[in-house]
């Protein structure tokens, strides 16, 4: 089995600390370990060896990235490295890796790969790695397996998983359905059958070719007519799309594997309060802050002392040149800020 790492995102959910030239998985959220730091980790329990792991990043990300392997001693040649020139979002990403997987690297296509986002917190890695050999028989049957987790509220920055016919140690998958409406999230939060999709997934080469074949004809296209290196070349020629709408939403062949473990994307201001460490008043507080009748609250400073007086369910966060100041539940609105900011240059 080969892991696939995905490392080019530019989210910025995490305003103001996460910015397009430092994205959410470079950030050292929890303790001193990045979330891509932590991704590397998982992912060597995995495989047999480091070469077993691709990591595939764009060319702005390449240095923090090099520099965060350093940090854990291991050096870029320990793994194998991809950069794309342009970011084209995942489906894209895929296509990439698979191509350099046959071509560079002549794997056969009965290999299976374990594709894993690198913006995640999962715990323990132990259990974790059980489901992911769940998943591994899963893919050598043909699956397409995802990974659910149980909504506990309706999240709609995740991909929702309609589970269907019993298999194995998971469920055939009716429908796939990403980032709904909130509407349309409540309903499947009630349903029972409906779950997360944690963003990983596990397919044989073959798999993914089919199903790239069946259903963008484009990403399909643009791998066999060109080598890995052309492919390199003409990459702002792929369709900008996530592998949720360009494969997930249309195939047939997805299974699901329910997981019970702690996981999460750390995607809001909102995640990062559940899983962070809080005094005896529910605050977090990192860097010099100083609480005074605050409650349920989480102060990140970074240069300045920050002292609050009388406060609830806000999240406070400085940096630099940045102080977001929000209520907690409304996390999902940091896109709002940045689109603004975006605008107004
Ligand atoms: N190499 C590369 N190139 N990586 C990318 C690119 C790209 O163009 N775009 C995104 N990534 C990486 C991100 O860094 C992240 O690790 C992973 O791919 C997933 O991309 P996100 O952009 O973070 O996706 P999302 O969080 O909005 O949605 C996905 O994950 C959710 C769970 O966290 C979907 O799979 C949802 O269905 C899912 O619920
Ligand atoms: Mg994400």
């Amino acid at each position: 089995m080969k892991v696939v790492i995905l490392a080019g995102g530019s989210g910025t959910r995490l305003f103001p600390l996460s910015r397009k030239n430092l994205p959410k998985q470079f950030l050292k959220i929890a303790d001193n370990q990045s979330l891509f730091q932590k991704t590397i980790d998982r992912a060597l329990k995995i495989v047999k060896s480091p070469k077993d792991i691709i990591i595939i990043t764009n060319k702005e990300y390449i240095f923090h990235l090099k520099s965060q392997l350093r940090e854990i001693n291991h050096s870029e040649k320990d793994f194998h490295i991809i950069t794309e020139p342009v970011g084209r979002n995942t489906a894209p990403a895929i296509a990439l890796a698979v191509k350099y997987l046959t071509e560079k690297q002549e794997i056969p296509f009965d290999e299976t790969i374990f594709i894993s986002p690198s913006d995640h917190i999962i715990q323990p890695d132990k259990e974790f790695v059980e489901y992911v050999k769940k998943a591994d028989e899963l893919a050598k049957e043909g699956y397409i397996a995802t990974f659910g987790v149980k909504p506990t509220k309706p999240e709609t920055g995740y991909g929702y998983i309609e589970a269907g016919e019993k298999i194995r140690d998971g469920y055939k998958v009716i429908k796939f359905h990403e980032k709904p409406s909130i509407e349309k999230a409540t309903e499947y939060l009630m349903k029972g059958n409906f779950y997360w999709n944690s963003g990983m997934f596990t397919f044989s080469i073959q798999t993914i070719l089919e199903e790239f074949k069946n259903h963008s004809e484009e990403i399909y296209q643009m791998i066999n007519d060109n080598s890995f290196e052309e492919l390199l070349k003409n990459f702002d020629n792929m369709p900008d799309i996530s592998i949720d709408y360009a494969v997930m939403e249309k195939t047939n062949k997805a299974a699901v594997i329910p997981m019970n473990i702690t996981w999460s994307d750390v995607g809001s201001w909102d995640s990062v309060y559940e899983i962070l460490p809080k005094d005896e008043n529910q605050n977090v507080k990192v860097g010099k802050v100083i609480d005074i009748d605050t409650k349920n609250s989480m102060i990140i400073g970074n240069k300045r002392v920050i002292s609050t007086i009388g406060l609830e369910n806000l999240t406070v966060v400085e940096t630099d040149d940045v102080i977001l100041i929000a209520k907690q539940g409304e996390g999902q609105k940091v896109r709002e800020v940045v689109n603004k900011i975006k605008n107004d240059k």
